[in-house]
């Protein structure tokens, strides 16, 4: 798992820019499911067929798409401005090594603040080494966007830190579990989605496409046990969480149960969650068509939206084993 974590967070993939990640993941699961497809959005829809032809289809969810800086216009000395893919918090992007498609590197580095100006993406800059513009504009166009170059890296005994952990650690996830899964009587649809960063969008076509009976999410989510940070109840190690609600969806409190219920055969311990801001690719399956039931099983993760997002092994494995268990496995 962690091998697959590592390669799947050193895929370049903002928002809308999901190819090779797909690429990637199809590659993995050659073989191991019954059909593969890629719809207009570019999700990728990989469906395992279940023995009992009255069984449900359950969609499983984990978004591709990392977050991301856009350019949006290049200066005479060459320095290119920036908008935001995504939740890019300009508190976490202080000189930081970036990345674009074709490889060119750059720092992203806040300018001095004027009196009374206050901290924005529009106070950033990109400095990929060019001299003018024009030297610029070889190396990059408008509209090319570049995500953290962070590395990924091992921290202590059991963590794993990534500028893409938010959502690869999930891609990682799903593709394990669809390697181990065995025949089970429901038919699984696991979809690796784009554009959620900028508003669950592929979730939102992919679900309408595969009508499912349930829907579950596979995300990170925040924790609140880092200094002064306590919006949360969730600790990083404590094991994977079962989502109660977030800002986008409530989940269904069945499904909840059932979830809690294969964590306890399966003898993981989880946490519950309830998260007053944000949202996961659930919110989009619950409105699709009719509506369905859904809930977001997610891994904490320590500094979401930054370089070093940091997550913890046995909670990245429990959530399998919990999943595993939820299908029948
Ligand atoms: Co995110
Ligand atoms: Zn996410």
């Amino acid at each position: 798992m962690e091998q697959l974590i590592q390669k799947l967070t050193g895929i370049y993939g903002p928002s809308g820019r999901e190819e090779l990640v797909a690429a990637e993941i199809e590659t993995l699961l050659a073989g191991k499911v019954d059909s593969i497809r890629r719809d207009a959005l570019g999700n990728l829809i990989c469906e395992k067929k279940g023995t009992d032809p009255n069984g449900k289809r359950i969609m499983l969810a984990a978004h591709m798409d990392q977050i991301g800086l856009v350019v949006t216009h290049v200066e005479k000395e060459g320095y290119l401005r920036v908008s935001n893919i995504g939740g890019i918090s300009p508190a976490n992007s202080r000189t930081r090594r970036v990345k674009f498609a074709n490889g060119v590197m750059g720092v992203l580095h806040e300018q001095p603040l004027k009196p009374g100006e206050t901290t924005s993406l529009r106070t950033f800059y990109i400095d990929i080494g060019a001299a003018n513009e024009a030297e610029a504009l070889s190396l990059i166009s408008l509209g090319d966007v570049a995500v953290y170059a962070e590395d990924t890296f091992k921290m202590g005994a059991h963590r794993l830190a990534s500028p893409a952990m938010d959502d690869r650690m999930a891609c990682a996830l799903l593709v394990s579990i669809l390697q181990k899964l065995p025949p089970i009587k429901d038919t699984v649809i696991a979809v690796f989605t784009t554009q959620e960063e900028v508003g669950l969008r592929g979730a939102t076509t992919s679900a309408y496409s595969v009508q499912p009976d349930v829907g579950i999410a596979l995300d990170v989510t925040l924790t609140g046990d880092t200094p002064e940070e306590r919006r949360v109840a969730v600790n990083l190690g404590e094991g994977p969480t079962i989502v109660v609600m977030n800002a986008r969806s409530i989940s269904n409190p069945a499904l909840v149960n059932e979830l809690h219920a294969a964590a306890a055969k399966a003898g993981v311990a989880v946490q519950r969650e309830v998260l007053p801001f944000g949202g996961t690719d659930a919110g989009a399956m619950q409105l699709s068509r009719g509506g369905m039931p859904v809930c977001t099983v997610s891994v904490p993760c320590r500094y979401v939206h930054s370089a070093c997002e940091v997550v913890d092994m046995r909670d990245v494995e429990g959530a399998e084993k919990v999943l595993l268990g939820y299908l029948g496995a």
